[in-house]
């Protein structure tokens, strides 16, 4: 199978990459480069250093006619989206309808579209936690939880009205190895970068915010899982287990024993307390479930990043 993947030398894009190269499809991967690394780049997928946005896009339909597309490209940092609110659009819808505009001109079977799970319901009271897919969004917390939210709609507009199967995946905060350690997002890879450089980590807010962390490899299996799933759907792709930052913190510092302390700083805006998804519709209809504990996570992603160093 021909699969195109947008934001492929991205963390999670990466390793979907190198699964479907494993798996013998021939892999074509579009990523500017905004914080994507060539060094995640496999020598055996085909590499166009390419927006998204650009009119080239079209070329690359045309030369490399995917069947499948993985739809990662995006901008995914809730802070930077509270300040640039018409860029993230921008990005993650204008984006979106583009895809969707050549995946119809092409042909192409299916798109399978990395959402946002963590920052699609916004804020809710504790009684929607863990939250379902159907449930409904009355609080959104930051504009980048409404555009990737906005852009699934287009996903299924287009699909539906073009004839192109879809199956969008709602990611809670994903970990693993290749996470950038120098961003906003990805505390997991933040804290542990921090400690490996010796210095001290800072949690937004009392420490008391929960996540839901799910490990690549997890997320991985599940885009697998979709290629051959025969319905037009969308899930959650979670643990539906909450962990506290300081839990995080001292599932790490367990890990690499620096004696380090954490110190704690004010709120970030657009978080959410507490976000944590139900993961029921997957492992019942996509039959996917999470395989890998926290605590296993957490070491695969310590030793990465230690060898990595
Ligand atoms: N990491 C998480 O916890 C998480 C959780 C939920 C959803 N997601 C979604 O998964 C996807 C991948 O996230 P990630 O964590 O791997 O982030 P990442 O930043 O590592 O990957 C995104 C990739 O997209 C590329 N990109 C960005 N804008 C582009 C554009 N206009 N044209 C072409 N390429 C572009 C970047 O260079 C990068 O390689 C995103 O869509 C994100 O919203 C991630």
């Amino acid at each position: 199978m021909r699969a195109l993947i947008t934001g492929g030398a991205g963390f999670i894009g990466s390793h979907i990459q190198d699964k479907l190269i494993d798996l013998g499809h021939k892999v074509a991967v579009v990523d500017n480069l905004r914080s994507g690394k060539k060094e995640n780049l496999n020598p055996q997928a085909k590499f166009y250093e390419l927006d998204i946005r650009d009119e080239k896009l079209d070329q690359v339909f045309s030369e490399f006619m995917p069947e499948i597309i993985f739809h990662l490209a995006a901008q995914n940092e809730v802070p930077y989206s509270m300040d640039h609110p018409f860029e993230d659009q921008d990005m993650n819808i204008v984006g979106m309808m583009k895809l969707m505009e050549l995946s119809a001109k092409y042909k192409v079977n299916k798109v399978i579209y990395s959402n946002t799970g963590g920052a699609y319901y916004g804020d809710l009271s504790q009684d929607k936690i863990p939250t379902r897919e159907d449930t409904p969004v009355l609080k959104p917390t930051s504009f980048y939880g409404v555009s990737k939210a906005s852009a699934e709609l287009y996903l299924k507009l287009y699909g539906n009205l073009k004839n192109i199967a879809w199956v969008s995946l709602r990611y809670a905060n994903v970990y693993g190895p290749r996470q950038d350690g120098n961003k906003e997002a990805g505390v997991i890879a933040i804290f542990t970068s921090k400690l490996l450089k010796k210095e001290i980590p800072k949690i937004n807010g009392d420490g008391f915010h929960t996540r839901d962390y799910v490990y690549v490899g997890d997320v991985v299996e599940a885009n697998i899982k979709a290629i051959d799933y025969p319905e037009n759907d969308y899930f959650n792709i979670s643990t539906a287990t909450e962990v506290s930052n300081n839990q995080v913190f001292e599932t790490i510092e367990a890990e690499l024993k620096t004696g380090i302390a954490v110190e704690h700083g004010p709120n970030r805006p657009g978080d959410p307390l507490h976000v944590t998804l139900d993961n029921t519709k997957a492992k019942e209809k996509l039959g996917w479930e999470p395989k890998v504990d926290f605590k296993t996570g957490v070491k695969l992603t310590v030793e990465y990043y230690s060898k990595n160093f």
